[in-house]
């Protein structure tokens, strides 16, 4: 099944108290907007037209080519679907009216709701029946069912009030009867705005069937604040830990896993309590994620061992049996299978043969304030604890390097290098010393 989308996003969300337009605050790592168009798209939608309001350079550019339409002046919801006319087109078909800022719509839902129209429904509601329907517009259905209109909460009676089936914002519509209903829409009401409700009782007036669907509460949570953004983000949360769970992934403490949607994590793997798993992340078979580690950007293989409080930047590409250990970061660097970092290290544009072990609090010093370097660790190379690898540099396959070291030339394979000051011992010197403090002496004395 195929239909065109539109996405009303011309809002002007001052609740967000933002400098960021409300359609690009994130949800589990994605711009609301991007969870409406990537749920229409899942549903079959060809065309999805978003409807913006004029000066909104940001969301543009987010969109990057996608078809937007411009709604002159917020006007209401019938005035910003008429925006999309020349963008949607009024060809047969189906037409679906989403919003920006209800990003937990599933695929499914939209899905049903086209279904309704192909059958022969004029249009198709997402009904649903919050606990508390104050502020929202409600079903007015005959004996039968079908709906004859729909009243905004401003404009209902007493009686009307009472109704607990409410309008979730998202409908259906014949295509070619869209438009010119919209023409027909006026703004004689309580807000003064054309309200594409009110298309309802104009498509009952033609004879045309309205029927509604109950869609999940979840469908329809409008965001309109911050609060309501980080209730969005539980309940998506709380999907993500359930979807992870059921394929095959342990998390001991699943409330407290931030799981970003597009983290692919294979079966058996260990997510240990208040793990953050950003966007971009691909974590491989039976690996363990030990807690309190922050992974964004990383592809781990297969049995790798991670953290406690290891910090895995973007470009980390751990081989199979990787071990990053506590208070290391890494960042765009690829360790090969069976490398290790276990302690205190950081590790930046690097690339590390396998089996290599890389002592603690060893350092690759890739920045000089002006560019960054790239160090490469040879297969089997062993870097002595507190070491610094000052880049541009090569440490050899098999190297050894000396704790303690500041490595700035090449080492080449199998080599031990060693540049740190050699030891100087005098013997007894520490009686002395500590007498001659004692008798009151100082340093020179
Ligand atoms: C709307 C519905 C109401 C429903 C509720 C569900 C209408 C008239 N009312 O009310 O029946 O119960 O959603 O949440 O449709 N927008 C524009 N241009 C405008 C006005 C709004 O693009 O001129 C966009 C907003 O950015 C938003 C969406 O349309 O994404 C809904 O607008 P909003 O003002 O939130 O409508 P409600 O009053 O909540
Ligand atoms: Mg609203």
């Amino acid at each position: 099944m195929s239909f065109t989308a539109i996405i009303l996003a011309a809002g002007k969300g001052t609740r967000m108290k933002s400098a960021l337009p409300k359609p690009l605050h994130r949800v589990g790592g994605h711009a609301m907007l991007a969870w409406s168009i990537d749920a229409a798209r899942a549903a079959g939608a060809d065309r999805i037209v978003t409807v913006l309001s004029p000066g909104s350079d940001d969301i543009q550019s987010w969109l990057d080519g996608a078809p937007f339409a411009i709604q002159q002046d917020q006007l209401g919801t019938g005035d910003a679907v008429a925006a999309a006319r020349d963008a949607a087109g009024d060809e047969e078909g189906v037409a679906i009216v989403m919003f920006a800022d209800t990003p937990l719509v599933s695929a499914a839902s939209l899905k049903r709701l086209a279904e309704g129209v192909e059958a022969g429904a004029g249009i198709v509601i997402a009904g649903f029946e919050p606990d508390n329907p104050a502020g929202y517009g409600r079903l007015v259905q005959e004996k039968d069912g079908r709906v004859s209109r729909i009243v905004e909460d401003r404009d209902a009676s007493a009686g009307e009030r009472e109704i607990g089936l409410c309008n979730g914002g998202i409908m259906a519509v014949r295509r070619e009867s869209l438009f010119g209903w919209l023409d027909r829409v006026t703004n004689d009401n309580a807000k003064g705005e054309y309200y594409l409700t009110d298309i309802v009782a104009l498509a009952n007036e033609d004879g045309v069937p309205v029927i509604h669907v109950v869609v999940g509460e979840h469908d329809v949570m409008g965001i309109n604040d911050r609060a309501d953004l980080a209730r969005a983000e539980a309940a998506l949360q709380g999907r993500l830990r359930q979807a992870a769970m059921e394929a095959g992934i342990t998390l001991i403490a699943p409330e407290t896993v931030f799981l970003s949607a597009d983290a692919v994590i294979e079966r058996d793997v260990i997510i240990e309590p208040h793990v953050v798993i950003g966007a971009g992340c691909h974590i491989g078979e039976g690996t363990i994620i030990h807690a309190f580690s922050h992974l964004e950007g990383a592809r781990l293989g297969a049995c790798c061992v991670i953290g406690p409080y290891a910090r895995l930047r973007p470009g980390t590409d751990a081989g199979d049996g990787v071990k990053i250990g506590n208070f290391v970061e890494v960042k765009k660097s690829r360790l090969g299978e069976g490398a290790k970092a276990n302690h205190l290290t950081y590790v930046g544009d690097a690339e590390v043969g396998a089996e290599a072990n890389i002592g603690a609090g060893t350092i690759t010093c890739n920045y000089d304030g002006f560019g960054k370097y790239r160090t490469l660790i040879g297969e089997g190379a062993f870097i002595g604890s507190n070491s610094s690898l000052v880049a541009p540099v090569s440490i050899g396959a098999g190297a050894i390097i000396g704790a303690g070291s500041t490595i700035t030339e090449d080492v080449g394979d199998n080599a031990i290098a060693v540049a740190r000051a050699d030891t100087r011992e005098q013997p007894a010197a520490a009686g002395k010393f500590r007498d001659k403090r004692r008798a009151g002496k100082d340093r020179k004395g």
